[in-house]
């Protein structure tokens, strides 16, 4: 692939050629039709009945299936080798866990796990997931996992850019960094086309809930959220609290301007926004700490 610079990605044909590859990502997998299913009777939130056909799903997805029987049978769960069939753990862990687990099992997979995107974007996204969880828990927002969930994915647009067109994506980098501007002004500029875009097609075109759709389509633009507002605004904030605490690295050092509608929106006070802080910088030591319990299961 050739290595393009910054100056050569602005000229007429240099864009025209990116749009292309842009349009080119609908080649990119779908997400795994067990997934969806999945997913789809996570959010029904339905009555226990609905857990044995959740765990015959899961049963037909073996990475799926190996993560949720390591994670119930770990050490943090005090039943270490006693659960052997899905429909127990999910018993155990209750629905809220294995929506995480499941969600943020697939970004990773399908993307290609930490390490195939831009350096400290993975950290950003999941130092996020926990700002958000401490951010909602501390304004009492209800469904903090699904939100948490959505913050995970919040720069999915990034992940896919930096994996699709890494020459590219580089060069967005490099000018953010030598414009000082933030990375999704310098997307725009080089690009034509911004990481939340990005994701919100992504997110809709794999068929997740609006839930998640919205909050990764409007975190940069909060006030444009129509229906899940809450979740779009804690995930707005999390992203300033993670990028402020200088956990990972969002692909540039500028800081995007705080919304003001959605620091209202969530009638937030300084008083708030320290205890979610702490909140958050104790959760990510925990979970920093449990680490290879959630993430080694491959
Ligand atoms: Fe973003
Ligand atoms: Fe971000």
């Amino acid at each position: 692939m050739v290595e393009l610079t910054a100056d050569a990605l602005l000229d007429d044909l240099g864009r025209r050629m990116l749009k292309r590859r842009v349009d080119a990502l609908k080649s990119l997998p779908t997400f795994p039709e067990s997934i969806v299913r999945i997913n789809n009777l996570l959010a029904e939130d339905g009555p226990a009945d609905s857990l044995q056909k959740i765990a015959t799903l899961i049963e037909t997805d073996p990475v799926l299936c190996a993560r949720v029987l390591r994670l119930v049978n770990s050490a943090f769960y005090g039943v270490s080798g006693a659960i052997v069939t899905v429909f127990d753990a999910l018993l155990m862990l209750g629905l809220d866990i294995v929506k995480g687990l499941i969600l943020s099992t697939s970004v990773s997979d399908i993307l290609g796990g930490r390490g195939a995107t831009l350096d400290g974007l993975w950290e950003h996204s999941f130092g996020s997931a926990i700002a958000a969880n401490a951010l909602g828990k501390t304004l009492g927002i209800s469904r903090c996992e699904e939100v948490s969930a959505a913050a995970l994915m919040h720069d999915l647009g990034k992940m896919v850019l930096a994996s699709q067109m890494q020459d590219e994506y580089r060069a967005v980098v490099l000018h953010a960094k030598h414009k000082a501007q933030t990375i999704r002004v310098a997307e725009q500029a080089l690009l034509g086309v911004t990481h939340d875009e990005i994701g919100h097609w992504l997110v809709l075109r794999w068929g997740l809930p609006t839930s998640l759709a919205e909050p990764i389509a409007r975190h940069h633009e909060p006030s444009k959220s129509l229906k899940f507002t809450d979740a779009t605004a804690v995930v707005h904030l999390a992203d300033l609290m993670i990028r402020a605490y200088a956990f990972g690295f969002p692909g540039d050092q500028v800081m995007p301007p705080l919304d003001d509608f959605a620091w209202k929106h969530l009638s937030m006070t300084h008083e708030k926004l320290r205890l979610a802080v702490r909140r958050m910088q104790d959760d990510l030591h925990s979970a920093l700490a449990n680490m290879n319990l959630i993430s080694g299961a491959k």
